[in-house]
């Protein structure tokens, strides 16, 4: 039994759910055990031929990783979160050989947009709104935020996201490619899923197949993976960080001095 998440598995659809409402569903450390977990389990389970992942209640896909773990790393905690996160959940949904599509129901900002893109594709609520704020906390993404961004969306657009932080709705997202298809809060999931089962009428070998060569087509620079962690972690040792991540838990703006 998982405390963070909640899976269903239903006609060979397993749909991940995680539900942490009260706290806009954000990664702690338990997210991404349970997550990775999850996912072990639809890697190995017959059974499971996709999944489909979503946020509990009407208001969060996820809205980043937890900052309040961010409180007491340092810069090697920083990259040691960072790390683990990217091996245990992010580059384990993108290089699963069976469909894994984000269905994003609320807020996926920061981690919880690195989590809807590290999926296959992703479909949308109305209500959806994407965003990398990092900046606002004086760091930068940690999951692949900067790197997959531009995969999908091309270089300017990622650029003035990732700089501005700006929120971006729905049909934004859909216009830039972000997402595939934007659907109302009570269609989201299952019109997400009559497209995975749609999926699932293929041949299962040749989906895998899929799956690896596009992402190949559309490969993430393994240094920029890398060095993004490295530069993750070396922002949790300035003064700016211990600024942002203070600021949002006292709810009040940051004022940064560029140390
Ligand atoms: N980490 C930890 N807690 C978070 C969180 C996060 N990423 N996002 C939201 N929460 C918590 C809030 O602290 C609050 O907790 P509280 O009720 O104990 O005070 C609760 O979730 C509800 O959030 P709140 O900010 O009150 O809701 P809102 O509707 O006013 O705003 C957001 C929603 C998503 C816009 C806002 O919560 C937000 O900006 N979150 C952080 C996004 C972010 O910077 N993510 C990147 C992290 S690297």
């Amino acid at each position: 039994m998982y405390q963070t998440i909640v899976t269903q598995v239903d006609h060979n659809i397993c749909t991940i759910t995680i539900n942490r409402p009260d706290k806009m569903n954000a990664l702690n450390k338990d997210v991404i055990t349970e997550l990775s977990a999850a996912l072990d389990e639809v890697y190995n389970n017959a059974e499971i031929k996709a999944a489909i992942l979503t946020g509990a209640g009407l208001k969060a896909f996820v809205a980043g990783a937890d900052i309040s773990e961010f409180t007491d790393l340092d810069g090697v905690g920083g990259a040691g979160l960072a790390q683990r996160g990217q091996d245990m959940v992010f580059n384990k949904i993108e290089n699963c050989p069976k469909p894994v599509v984000a269905a994003v129901n609320g807020f996926a900002l920061g981690g919880g947009c690195e989590l809807a893109m590290a999926c296959h594709f992703r479909t949308a609520s109305e209500t959806a709104r994407f965003g990398q704020p990092e900046v606002n906390l004086g760091l930068i993404p940690g999951y692949g935020g900067t790197q997959r961004l531009v995969q999908l969306i091309g270089k300017g657009k990622a650029m003035e996201l990732l700089m501005t932080a700006d929120m971006i709705k729905a049909d934004e997202a859909k216009t830039l490619g972000l997402v595939n298809h934007v659907f109302t809060a009570e269609e989201l999931l299952p019109k997400t899923t009559e497209i995975v089962a749609k999926i699932l009428g293929k041949a299962p070998l040749a989906i895998g197949k899929i799956i690896a060569l596009v992402n190949e087509a559309a490969t993430v620079s393994p240094t920029g993976l890398a060095n993004e962690i490295e530069l993750f972690g070396a922002s949790f040792d300035t003064e700016d960080k211990k600024e942002g991540a203070a600021a949002f838990l006292e709810k009040r703006p940051a004022a940064f001095q560029g140390k």
